[in-house]
């Protein structure tokens, strides 16, 4: 089968609300006193794929129970959406809940953005064999800033962002955020979001440090990212991956740990680290029913409604773009 997908490359001008280059945040986040590096950094291809590895283990429920919840309610959030909406996924990665939603909304379009060119074709080649017919947009761009969507004739827009992804994002980020969605899907766009619950330390825990060590490996691949591509000379096997729950901020916390002191450099620059000292690599935030509400409503949507599995593990939920009423 012929393909003509037609590749739109967006750079986006204003400033990105994820900050700068890998060399400026890994350098300035190595000079804090809390190290932190931001999350975003963990996925080149190794840790994208490492990622994928990590959403088929037995214990991180998130991908399967978001899966399941798409399935048995599909009908149900066709009805509420609506048919015929061109369908845009933020961060689409593999796309590998898509097809139960492009289906379920008979999509008159998909439009994936995705900062990374390379992972966004392969899943859309993919998606084009199942759905010929459908018209397929992929835009490689920084979906954390404002953008043009191709402009297609449609009954509107429903944004999709599965993975309980906004859970990565500290909630004043993960508000801008929201609110930079809702302008770039603009006037009667509808969301469908998945958001992870809070449970467990027992069932949280392992979902981030599994028994095979494939989160391990996903954490450890950015001290091997650093070394390979900006000159560090990270001992990566004094490093151990460490995953806490952070009750107050209601999130889990990855951490990479010194098992000894050591020194390296990266880019030419020398940092120390004490035994036990870490450096902060992602936040995984869970938000309870309200909480996911009155999040959505900061960033600018109205929920319209949600759906859960059994166990109440995890939560999609669909929302409105509504004009802001500061006043009753
Ligand atoms: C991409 N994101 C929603 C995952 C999560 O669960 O926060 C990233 C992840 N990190 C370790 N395991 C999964």
């Amino acid at each position: 089968m012929e393909l003509d997908l037609d590749l739109t490359v967006v750079a986006n001008e204003s400033a990105s609300m994820f900050g700068s280059s890998f060399e400026h945040d890994v350098l300035s986040g190595l000079a804090l006193h809390h190290r932190a590096i931001p999350a975003r950094w963990l996925y080149d291809r190794a840790g994208s794929e490492l990622f994928e590895e990590i959403t088929r283990l037995p214990e991180y429920y998130p991908s399967r129970t978001e899966r399941a919840i798409l399935c048995a309610h599909a009908r149900h959030i066709a009805s509420l959406t609506g048919y015929g909406r061109d369908v845009i996924e933020f961060g689409s990665g593999s796309s590998t809940k898509t097809p139960l939603i492009l289906e379920a909304v008979e999509a008159a379009a998909y439009v994936p953005i995705d900062i990374c060119g390379e992972f966004l074709m392969s899943s859309v080649v993919a998606l084009s064999h199942r759905f010929p017919s459908m018209p397929i947009h992929p835009v490689v761009a920084d979906f954390t800033k404002p953008l043009t969507l191709p402009s297609i004739r449609s009954r509107g827009r429903l944004g999709f962002f599965p993975g309980s992804t906004i859970g990565n994002l500290v909630p004043p980020l993960a508000v801008r955020l929201l609110q930079t969605m809702a302008t770039t899907l603009g006037e009667g766009a509808q969301l469908l979001i998945g958001i992870d619950r809070i449970k467990e330390a027992g069932v949280l825990i392992p979902a981030y440090d599994d028994a095979d060590g494939v989160t391990a490996q996903f954490n450890l691949n950015l001290l091997r990212r650093i070394n390979r591509e900006l000159r560090g000379t990270i001992p990566v096997d004094a490093f151990r991956h460490v995953a806490r729950w952070n009750e107050a901020e209601s999130r889990i916390e990855m951490h990479l740990e010194a098992r000894e002191a050591v020194a390296f450099s990266v880019a030419g620059r020398r940092f120390q680290m004490r035994a036990g000292d870490t450096i902060h690599t992602e936040n995984s935030i869970k938000y309870g029913p309200r909480d996911a509400r009155l999040l959505l409503r900061a960033g600018g949507w109205t929920p319209l409604e949600e759906w859960s599995d059994p166990d109440d593990k995890f939560a999609v939920l669909l929302a409105e773009v509504k004009p802001v009423r500061f006043a009753p």
